[in-house]
């Protein structure tokens, strides 16, 4: 063993997600995409065939380093490109890698690996939850917010025209592997809207992960603070999906600021604010309806403007009319006898699910637009 592989060993952190036949490992290290063929092939014993699914931006940054590894390991490997972006995160594109999958002779013996952020992981894992009935797949998550949530947890799908995710599996993978130095290319709106997520963990999980959050900011590009804060993350939401895999309970906890930020990413049609920009908005929202629900202080709602307007990330709504906002809401598919239920906070680091009624939801809406 080499020095430099020593010392490799040595910073890397392992989460394990306990989920009994189904339990894997989430391994966190910099510089594990050199390196991690044989974590790759060792995850799936008796796997033959390695089929990469990622984008063409992703592709071509990290591509050929797995390929390389997987080779080297003795493994025939293929990769299928998707272009960038959520539209792709469709059954058309799903079909698409269906028939390549067909074409190349991919049986049950291969294992599907997703390269990329939360759009690759969700729609490789569907892909992989269902073509023959399901075949392994390991999630190799490249951006922030695929790092610290959507690469855990086994939640797949695609969009469907009319809302976001309805289509999907509960697929967990055989083995997340994190390397944080991938972070280095992605670009900073994108390492923000990976933050939102991480901010959503600290007020939902409270200290000391808020502190460890507060010492990242502002953000510097060295990333030196990452590697544990991702590992953090990781083992908060493994923890939560140990104790309901299938999101009929405690689970809903992870989608604090989901409400309100699901319903403004899709009234500005996905384009004016990415999903973690949303959030932020949409958490700022919840902590003034605990509030006026006396669940929390002016301090703790001033703690949340301060944090993320520190991330970089928005605190208002823009261009919107917030009553959009609101009727889009009654959509909402958790909304119950009449009410939305929400995420809120009764005090940092408690969330609880309220049924809210209309009118503090409007009044909080209302006060996060720009007039
Ligand atoms: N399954 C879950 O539990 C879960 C949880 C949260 C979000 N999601 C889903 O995740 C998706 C959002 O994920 P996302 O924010 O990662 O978006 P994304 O996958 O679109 O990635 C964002 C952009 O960054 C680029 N990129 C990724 N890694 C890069 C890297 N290392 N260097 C350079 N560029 C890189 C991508 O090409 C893309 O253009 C949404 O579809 C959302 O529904 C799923």
């Amino acid at each position: 063993v080499t020095r430099g592989a020593e010392v490799a060993a040595a910073a890397r952190r392992v989460v394990k997600v306990e989920l009994g036949e189904r339990a894997y490992e989430i391994i966190v290290e910099r510089g594990l995409l050199e390196r991690c063929g044989r974590l790759i092939a060792e995850a799936v014993p008796g796997a033959d065939r390695f089929v990469i699914i990622t984008n063409t931006a992703v592709g071509r940054l990290y591509g050929p380093k797995i390929t390389a590894g997987l080779r080297a390991a003795g493994f025939d490997v293929s990769t299928i490109e998707v272009p960038a972006g959520e539209r792709y995160k469709s059954l058309t594109r799903a079909d698409k890698i269906y028939g390549r999958l067909l074409e190349m002779g991919v049986d049950r013996q291969a294992v599907i690996v997703a390269l990329g952020g939360g759009v690759i992981g969700d729609l490789a894992g569907f892909v992989a939850g269902t073509y023959m009935r399901g075949v392994p797949f390991v999630q190799i998550p490249t951006s922030l917010l695929a790092q610290v949530d959507s690469s855990v947890g086994g939640k797949t799908a695609v969009n469907h025209r009319l809302a976001k995710n309805v289509i999907g599996v509960f697929n967990q993978p055989r083995l997340v592997l994190i390397d944080p130095e991938a972070l280095r290319t992605l670009p900073s709106r994108e390492l923000r809207a990976g933050l939102s997520e991480i901010i959503k963990y600290g007020f939902i999980g409270g200290e000391p992960l808020l502190s460890k959050i507060r010492s990242l900011l502002p953000l510097r590009r060295d990333l030196d603070g990452f590697p544990s804060i991702i590992v953090d993350c990781c083992r908060f939401k493994a923890q939560i999906v140990v104790e309901d895999e299938l999101d009929t309970g405690r689970r809903a906890i992870l989608n604090y600021g989901h409400t309100i930020g699901h319903a403004l990413e899709a009234v500005s049609s996905y384009r004016q604010y990415n999903h973690g920009e949303a959030i932020a908005v949409g958490m700022l929202g919840a902590a003034k309806i605990a509030q006026a629900a006396g669940m929390l202080d002016q301090a703790a709602v001033d703690d949340h403007r301060n944090l993320l307007k520190a991330a970089g990330l928005p605190l208002t709504i823009k261009d919107v009319d917030p009553m959009v906002i609101y009727r889009h809401l009654e959509l909402d598919k958790k909304r119950a006898r009449g009410r939305n239920r929400l995420v809120l906070l009764d005090g940092i680091g408690r969330p609880v699910i309220r049924e809210v009624e209309g009118p503090p939801i409007i009044g909080a809406i209302e006060g996060l637009a720009e007039v």
